[in-house]
Order: C-alpha cells, then sequence, then structure tokens
C-alpha cells in the first residue's frame, strides 16, 4: 500500500460546518451511518437542515438528532455483508425519495479477522466495502495478508468512481473518489495494537474526515470537469493512481463486479 503525503499531512480543510450553506431541499443517502465519519457527515448536513437516509444496519446506533435543525434524518436498514438484502433497501429508498442528490459510499470495514466473510461468502473486506456499496449503487483468494485484501477492496472502489465516471458522462453525474485521512473511529477495531500505537500518531479528529467528503460534495470548486478524480484529505482534488486509471483494468473490474451482483438485482 503507497502512502501519498497528503495522508500524513493533510491539506486544510476548505468547506467545514462554519461555511457550508443551507442544505434544505437536498437528500443525502449514507451508508454507515452508525459511526465514524458518516455520522460526522450526517450531522453536518443535518445542521444545516438537510434530509438525512441514515443507512445502517443498527437503529438504536444512528439516533443522535439535534434540536435546531428543520432537516430530517430517517432510518434506511441497509446490511452490507448479504447481497440479498440490498435490492430491498434500496427499493426502501425509493419508494420515499424521487430525488438523490449525494450517495456517500462510506460504509466501511478493515482487517478484521483473517477468514471473515459475508453471507455469500465472499473475503468481508470485497464484500462490504466494495461489491454491496457497488450493488447498492447500480441498482479465488489465496490467503494473501489482510491489509493487501484491505488495499484491494480500496482500489477497487477508485476503479467504480472512474469507470463510473466514464459511464455517465453529460449525465449530470459526478463520481468521485477520495482518501478522507487517518482517523481513530471504530475502523481499527482489530488492528493489532503497535500498528494502532502508530496509526493514533498519524491521525486526526474524525470531523476532519467529513471535511474531506464535504468538499468533494459540496465545494462549488468541483464540477463536471473533475468526473472520475480522486480527493486527498482534507478536501483538494488530485488525480487518481495512474494505474487506478488504466481503462481496460476498470472496465474488466466493473464486468467482473456486475457479474457478481446480477443475480441479486
Ligand atoms: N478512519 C480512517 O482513518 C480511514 C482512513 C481511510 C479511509 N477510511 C474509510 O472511510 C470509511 C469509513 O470509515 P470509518 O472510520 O467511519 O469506520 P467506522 O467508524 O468503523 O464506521 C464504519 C461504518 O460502516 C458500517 N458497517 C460495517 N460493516 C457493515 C455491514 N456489514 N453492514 C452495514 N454497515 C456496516 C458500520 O456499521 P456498524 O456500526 O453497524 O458496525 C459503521 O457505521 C471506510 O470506507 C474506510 O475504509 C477511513
Amino acid at each position: 500500500m503507497s502512502v501519498r503525503w497528503s495522508t500524513i499531512f493533510p491539506n486544510k480543510p476548505t468547506l467545514t460546518e462554519k461555511n457550508l450553506p443551507d442544505q434544505s431541499g437536498k437528500v443525502f443517502l449514507i451508508p454507515g451511518a452508525s459511526g465514524g465519519l458518516s455520522k460526522e457527515i450526517a450531522s453536518i448536513l443535518y445542521q444545516k437542515n438537510g434530509k438525512i437516509y441514515m443507512a445502517a444496519r443498527s437503529r438504536s446506533k444512528t439516533n443522535d438528532p439535534i434540536d435546531s435543525s428543520t432537516g430530517n434524518m430517517i432510518f434506511l436498514s441497509l446490511v452490507l455483508d448479504d447481497l440479498t438484502t440490498i435490492k430491498a433497501s434500496a427499493s426502501e429508498f425509493l419508494a420515499q425519495e424521487s430525488r438523490l442528490d449525494v450517495l456517500y459510499n462510506n460504509a466501511g470495514v478493515m482487517v478484521p479477522p483473517q477468514g471473515s466473510k459475508t453471507v455469500q461468502g465472499y473475503e468481508l473486506q470485497i464484500g462490504v466495502n466494495n461489491l454491496a456499496p457497488f450493488l447498492f449503487t447500480n441498482m479465488d483468494y489465496h490467503e494473501e495478508g489482510i491489509w493487501s485484501k484491505y488495499s484491494r477492496s480500496k482500489a477497487g472502489n477508485v476503479l467504480h468512481a472512474v469507470e463510473y465516471a466514464r459511464r455517465t458522462i453529460g449525465e449530470g453525474i459526478i463520481s468521485i473518489a477520495l482518501n478522507p485521512g487517518n482517523f481513530v473511529t471504530n475502523l481499527q477495531q482489530n488492528m493489532p495494537r503497535m500498528q494502532l500505537a502508530v496509526f493514533k500518531i498519524i491521525s486526526h479528529a474524525p470531523k476532519n474526515g467529513a471535511y474531506t467528503q464535504l468538499f468533494a460534495s459540496h465545494s462549488p470548486t468541483v464540477t463536471e470537469k473533475d468526473n472520475g478524480c480522486w480527493v486527498s484529505p482534507f478536501g483538494k482534488v488530485e488525480p487518481a493512481r495512474k494505474d487506478l486509471l488504466d481503462t481496460v483494468l476498470s472496465k474488466q473490474y466493473w464486468e467482473w463486479a456486475e457479474e457478481q451482483i446480477n443475480k441479486y438485482k
């Protein structure tokens, strides 16, 4: 896994809860809203009166509304380690909404115990971080290191974002992959102690991860010209890694993922 300078020395966030304009009338769909960065961005958008679909597997963990908002927080059941459940979640959303301003595909797991699998038997990270969000958006592993598997699932996210951008040119959709930064959240629950101690030195307050996402979703400087770009922490457009811009690779990966999800559509 290569590390960019911006991961260690993040850029200053340009968009925060202080300068984000009112979000009344906008609809946001936030998988992973029960914790971490998703909860942070949900809280900011809600403060700004947005309508937020808190997509999570646990209703009780998403209840955190504040009074001073005219926004709305609505629970949406979303279980990402079982592909058979995704269609129903998407249908439930579509039954309630005809617009969607931003989908934050942000739920995820990292370095679970080796051998962890989804209900369909996919390695947990490729299933939860990549295949299930791919299915949600679209309505033979050898025993390699668990970090490699995490990196693979995340590289897959970039390939999907870039390929989605290519496939939707001119449709008014902007598809972006991002690195939010480093934050101690529930994500590190399986990280070995020594690694976690080092990670803590280079991590920041989780709200900054929301700032990275806010930049990607709301910055007036991010326009269709940036479709398929990559955003570094805490909000700067950078070209995606060269190998992840390979058109043949992203097409192949898209088609492989499509084969995996087709039977659940
Ligand atoms: N934190 C960092 O330093 C960092 C750095 C780079 C990238 N990221 C990326 O940022 C994203 C968010 O990370 P985070 O730090 O916010 O992690 P987090 O605090 O662990 O939150 C992850 C969220 O994903 C949900 N989730 C996990 N498995 C699920 C499943 N099977 N079905 C439904 N929901 C599930 C969790 O729900 P439960 O509460 O139900 O478990 C939780 O709400 C991830 O994609 C991660 O790879 C994070």
